[in-house]
């Protein structure tokens, strides 16, 4: 068994499609899978408005930041194929009010605006027959790319990785979280290709459980060895030897390579330092924010209460995210390789 496609392109006639190479003359749908029903149902959603891919983004339907990027960007797509403008230039207005809308579904993940600002400024034609392919095009090809650099980062990733060997991940950083074979769970794949079977323990993630329902799941059906555990118990596991490296996603990284990350990731960082165990963040350079000079500066989404449980009468306090700072950090598991600087 393997975990189905996280994203694609549907055309009209029903046929998925991740790369470039198709055409926009009949209006098609963002496919993706549903996320918040995983692992319990597989079910696919079909989004054609600006509304159900903003609510789908919102809700977490599709997650992860280079998910968000290609899902933005191919819902960008379908919604202008549906547009009916009467000239290009309304066209083109309408092109920009919906990525800014689709923008601002969630803040923390810099793949989402990087995404929908590359395909808005590939827009040039003067038709909008035009106008539509070129943003298929790009959305298709931020797809395809999104594809090729998890196959990198992983290629790059495996080669800290031993038979045998303890890896924790914290959220979901594979393929879930990707259009390709994910981040942080990419090196995982990647020397399970090379014959190099590890022991993964998947944090569950509170409150949203991306760790215990996404991350432990796609890597079983995977054929990995996993093993989920209460975010809570990572220290302890750390200090049973039991860890041989900790390697995580992330959200957005800041010049000084300051990395936003799942709420939680800055905790298990400071554990990884006192026990001695090497801390990854993988990630694709789409991720790196160079206009911003340090984590201070990362947007931090605030999410609702009712996503934690809380008696009447407590108050709750939700941050989606937090900053892990640089120091903290071996190294970066990127494309061009394994990298202390970025
Ligand atoms: O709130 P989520 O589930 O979108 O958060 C996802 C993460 O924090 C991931 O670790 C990150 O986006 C990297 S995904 C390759």
């Amino acid at each position: 068994m393997s975990i189905p496609v996280t994203l694609s392109y549907q055309d009209a006639a029903g046929n998925m499609h991740l790369a470039p190479g198709v055409s926009a003359g009949t209006p098609g749908f963002l496919d993706i899978i549903d996320q918040t029903l995983l692992p319990c149902e597989q079910k696919r959603l079909k989004l054609e408005t600006p509304e159900a891919v903003y609510e789908a983004i919102k809700q977490l339907r599709v997650r992860g930041a280079p998910a968000i990027g290609c899902s933005a960007a191919i819902g960008l797509a379908v919604c202008a194929q549906r547009f009916g403008s009467a000239s290009p230039d309304e066209h083109l207005l309408k092109i920009r009010e919906c990525a800014a809308f689709l923008d601002s579904s969630r803040p923390t993940a810099v793949n989402l605006s990087w995404a929908l600002k590359r395909c808005v400024g590939a827009v040039k034609g003067d038709s909008i027959q035009l106008m539509n392919q070129q943003l298929l095009d790009e959305a298709l090809a931020i797809t395809a790319e999104d594809i090729r650099l998890c196959a990198a980062i992983g290629k790059a990733g495996a080669a800290l990785l031993k038979p045998g060997m303890g890896v924790l991940t914290h959220c979901n950083a594979g393929a879930l979280a990707t259009a390709g074979i994910g981040t942080a769970l990419a090196p995982i794949y990647a020397a399970m290709e090379q014959g190099i079977q590890v022991k993964v323990f998947s944090d569950e993630t509170r409150p949203l459980l991306q760790g215990a329902r996404l991350t432990a799941w796609e890597l079983a059906v995977s054929g990995v060895d996993v093993t989920t555990i209460c975010d809570s118990m990572a220290s302890q596991v750390m200090r049973e030897g039991k860890v041989g490296v900790v390697i995580v996603g992330a959200d957005r990284v800041a010049a000084n390579g300051d990395t936003a990350n799942k709420i939680g990731t800055y905790q298990l960082a400071i554990a990884a330092k006192y026990h001695k165990v090497p801390f990854y963040v993988a990630l694709p350079f789409s991720t790196i924010d160079r206009s911003i000079p340090d984590g201070a500066a990362i947007p931090i989404e605030q999410r609702s209460a009712e996503e934690i449980f809380h008696c009447d009468g407590a108050k709750v306090y939700n941050p989606a995210f937090d900053v892990t700072p640089r120091e903290l950090i071996t190294g970066f598991i990127t494309e061009r390789g394994i990298l202390t600087e970025i």
